[in-house]
């Protein structure tokens, strides 16, 4: 069977196509609901499989500026891709992922990155694991701080207008120096972030806002959720950080801080933090915290020398890839990068990898020598992992606090 796949082309559709996805999770297309997403989501970034003239699948791409080694690059975020449960296993996925990384490349965004709901589903279409993240739960008996905390700024609760001129400052200092972390415009600030969804909270209180001043000027912030509960006549409540962002040191620790005190909680929940988060160091016991590591990000190189050539890296050295990408042939073949530039050659190849394997070690994630020792990339020339190793590597581990 054949489908046609397109962009959409007004909000009636683009609706549709969200649906696509959306009734997985029970959401209902309303046009004020998908009038408020296409704020962030641009109508024709978001393609529909049709058959016979109705809408089957849907898949999008927000169009991001998103934090590599050194440097931001557009990136296309795919979000909501969905097939109808009555074209199931059909081919819809595949017609659809073919139009949009087609689209994403002509439109010159080198990477596309994505979220997986199943991480079975995207490495055929080229997308490598690239970052981890953990999910924490902090017991209110053991989150005492190794260390004593001087306090040096001042917690205020704020409502979300002032929320909207404090917190994007906070965020853009911190994001351009974490890899993985994207640009965030006004508009997704007020309808994604400090926006309530009717029912979003899960059951727990609305979202609260506060934020980190040092003479003025925001250091840091959380939104975080009350999740009242009582048992047999004590408190048994959860507070739930949604976003914890800060400056590096005594910010982030002031945060914290306030976050792990809140009366009533007994536990602080906290989900996508980075797995090299300073919570390791400031807690007195950080094995309380019984982290879950699973996947973040999954990245894909659309334009391997372009994506090669625009982040920076640890170290001078050369290295040549022979990189296998058959969804993507136009990146097929041997790279060499030196000087911090990808460019086609016909020297020896001396790691050969899939375009995925690529994806993984691209944000600094996960080294190549890990990466030969787990079977996706194969080593040519001796020697040629660790030095790859060394170039690739990154200061922070990559962190994307949010699912898009
Ligand atoms: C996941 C989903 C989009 C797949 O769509 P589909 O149209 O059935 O997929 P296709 O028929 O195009 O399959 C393409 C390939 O992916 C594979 N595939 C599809 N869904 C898969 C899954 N859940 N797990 C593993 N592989 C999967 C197919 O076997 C096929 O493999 P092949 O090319 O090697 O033959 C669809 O099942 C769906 O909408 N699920 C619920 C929403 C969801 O999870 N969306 C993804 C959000 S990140």
């Amino acid at each position: 069977m054949t489908f046609k796949v397109r962009p959409c082309r007004d909000l009636d559709e683009f609706g549709q196509a969200v649906f696509a996805i959306g009734q997985y999770f029970g959401m209902e297309p309303t046009e004020e609901r998908m009038e408020r997403f296409s704020k962030n989501l641009p109508i024709e970034r978001m393609h529909a499989a049709l058959e016979n003239g109705t809408i089957v699948g849907g898949a999008g791409a927000f169009p991001f500026e998103l934090t590599v080694p050194g440097a931001v690059v557009p990136t296309a975020g795919v979000t909501v891709v969905g097939t109808f449960p009555t074209h199931r296993r059909r081919g819809v996925l595949r017609a659809m992922m073919r139009a949009q990384l087609d689209d994403v490349h002509e439109r010159g965004e080198p990477l596309a990155l994505l979220w997986a709901s199943e991480d079975t589903i995207y490495g055929r279409f080229g997308y490598g694991m690239a970052s981890q993240c953990a999910e924490v739960s902090i017991p209110r008996q053991h989150s005492a701080f190794a260390r004593p905390l001087e306090r040096e700024g001042t917690l205020r609760i704020v409502d979300a207008e002032e929320a909207l001129k404090l917190f994007p400052r906070v965020w853009d200092a911190v994001r351009r120096k974490t890899p993985g972390m994207l640009g965030r415009s006004r508009s997704w600030w007020e309808f994604r972030i400090l926006f309530e969804v009717p029912g979003s909270g899960e059951g727990a209180g609305p979202k609260r806002f506060v934020v980190l001043e040092r003479d003025g000027r925001p250091e840091g912030y959380a939104i975080y959720r009350h999740n009242t509960k009582w048992t047999e006549g004590t408190a048994d409540s959860d507070l739930q950080v949604v976003e914890a962002i800060a400056l590096d040191g005594r910010p982030t620790a002031e945060v914290w801080r306030f976050l792990l005190d809140v009366d009533w909680a007994v536990r602080t929940t906290a989900s996508l933090l980075p797995v090299d988060h300073a919570l390791w160091w400031l807690l007195a016991s950080p094995r309380y915290m019984k982290p879950r590591v699973g996947d973040g990000l999954w990245v894909r190189l659309v334009d391997v020398g372009e994506a090669l050539s625009a982040r920076s890296y640890a170290t001078d050295g050369a290295v040549v890839f022979d990189v296998i990408d058959e969804f993507c042939p136009w990146n097929a073949g041997r790279w060499r990068l030196a000087g911090g530039k990808a460019k086609r050659t016909t020297a020896d190849a001396q790691l050969r990898l899939d375009v995925s394997a690529l994806g993984c070690a691209y944000l600094g994630a996960f080294s190549f020598s890990g990466l030969v020792r787990g079977g996706r990339v194969e080593e040519l020339r001796r020697g040629a992992a660790a030095r790859a190793d060394a170039m690739f590597a990154a200061e922070r581990a990559p962190s994307c606090p949010e699912i898009f």
